[in-house]
């Protein structure tokens, strides 16, 4: 796979001068359902070395993202202005939004182009072409740019337009800093993690999980499970969990991972404490064994007897991947599971990838210090997740297919 670098080089270092740069980034932040404001600008920030670099090398850049789901019609609340408003806040550059993504809009702007300018190009995925993965759209993409780069480690498990057909019509196709740093660190996790390797998983459903469980087992020493998913193993072991969030449907794919687990040497750590209240809405809750759920209860967190459990795995683990919230971490009654897991997680020697939306907020909660001490917080959490799995990413196949 070649790099922006790469492209950077060729003609005697002149391989972008002046070339229109098509760079598809993962501008899709986490906004504030009720102000539209971006409550984490990570997306951005981590795209910035590679805008950066194409610029000082004299592209034409030209930034294209999707954000959120937009349903047909539906644009409300989805533009990319913000982000563009935000990137030119970070640097000093003038960010043009045009009003669509393809057309004369978007090649005005292109070609108007000036030294410290840069277009950002609306939301692609108000053309529902994008997902679709649809060709006359990637061409209509294509038209605007001379060479490609994907940034967007995030979106690279999607077989959309500007991810797949796109890059496949254009010869220069590269990969940018961000999308080779994430392949990078997530290959120490998949290919022969150095061992112990201690896989931290979870968040709300099993249902979610299944593949990553199963492509875990045959590759780590620990499997922590925690997170309302804890709830439905608790369960296939014969306990009461009450209130608590279950699969009931998969009481015995969880019971077949546990014996899957026992089989092949892997162990496995459940929760042995939680924490529980009467609702979601609660604001306290009460630490009881994970075998003594009190009636209409349900468990929103794990305990610190199942931390201590963690911390201990941890503290010889060569390898570690963590993803998925140990409970309702937003609510601060119940963030302290995911926040002291975050912390350990922290003062481990080995490398420390954290992937997922929800673990890497929960590591920002956790607060600067404790960021700085893990090796790689991932920007994709169903990208790392599918890379995890070991599936071919379609973003990088298309990547990978460079002449
Ligand atoms: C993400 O947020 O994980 C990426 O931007 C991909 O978004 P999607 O899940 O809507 O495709």
């Amino acid at each position: 796979m070649k790099t922006i670098a790469d492209l950077a080089a060729a003609d005697e270092g002149r391989g972008l001068e002046n070339k229109r740069l098509f760079i598809r980034v993962d501008f899709n932040v986490p906004l504030d359902k009720k102000t539209g404001a971006i409550t984490d600008d990570a997306r951005i920030q981590e795209a910035l070395p590679t805008i950066r670099f194409a610029m000082e090398k004299g592209a034409r850049v030209i930034l294209a993202s999707h954000m959120g789901r937009p349903k047909p019609g539906k644009k409300d609340g989805l533009s990319l202005e913000i982000c563009g408003a935000r990137l030119a806040e970070l640097t000093d550059w003038e960010v043009h939004v045009p009003e669509d993504c393809v057309g004369d809009g978007p090649k005005k702007v292109i070609h108007d182009l000036r030294a410290g300018q840069v277009c950002l190009l609306e939301n692609l995925r108000f053309h529902p072409e994008e997902e679709a993965n649809d060709e006359g759209f990637a061409r209509q993409l294509a038209e605007l740019c001379d060479a490609y780069v994907d940034d967007a480690f995030g979106c690279v498990h999607r077989a959309h337009a500007s991810v797949h057909a796109l890059p496949l019509m254009v010869r220069d196709r590269a990969a940018g800093f961000l999308l080779e740093k994430e392949l990078r660190a997530l290959s120490r996790v998949v290919d022969n993690p150095e061992k112990p390797f201690v896989a931290i998983l979870g968040g709300a459903k099993v249902s979610d999980k299944i593949e990553v469980v199963e492509a875990l087992l045959s590759k780590c020493s620990v499997l922590c499970i925690g997170g309302a998913m804890a709830n439905t193993f608790l369960a296939a072991q014969g306990r009461n969990m009450q209130k608590s969030l279950i699969e009931s449907d998969k009481l015995a794919l969880a019971r077949t991972i546990i014996e899957k687990a026992a089989a092949r040497n892997v162990k496995l750590v459940l929760p042995v404490d939680v924490k529980v209240a009467s609702s979601l809405d609660a604001t306290s809750g009460q630490v009881v064994m994970a075998g003594a759920v009190p009636e209409e209860t349900m468990a929103l967190d794990i305990g610190p007897k199942t931390v201590d459990l963690i911390r201990a795995e941890l503290a010889s683990a060569k390898t570690v991947f963590w993803n998925g919230p140990m409970g309702l971490f937003e609510t601060p009654a119940f963030s302290d599971g995911t926040l002291d897991v975050a912390r350990a997680l922290a003062a481990v020697e080995g490398f420390t990838v954290v992937g997922g939306g929800d673990s890497a907020a929960a590591i920002k909660l956790a607060g600067a210090e404790v960021a700085a001490k893990i090796d790689h917080i991932s920007t994709g959490g169903g990208a790392s997740l599918e890379l995890i799995e070991g599936k071919r990413l379609p973003g990088v196949v298309a990547l990978e297919t460079a002449s």
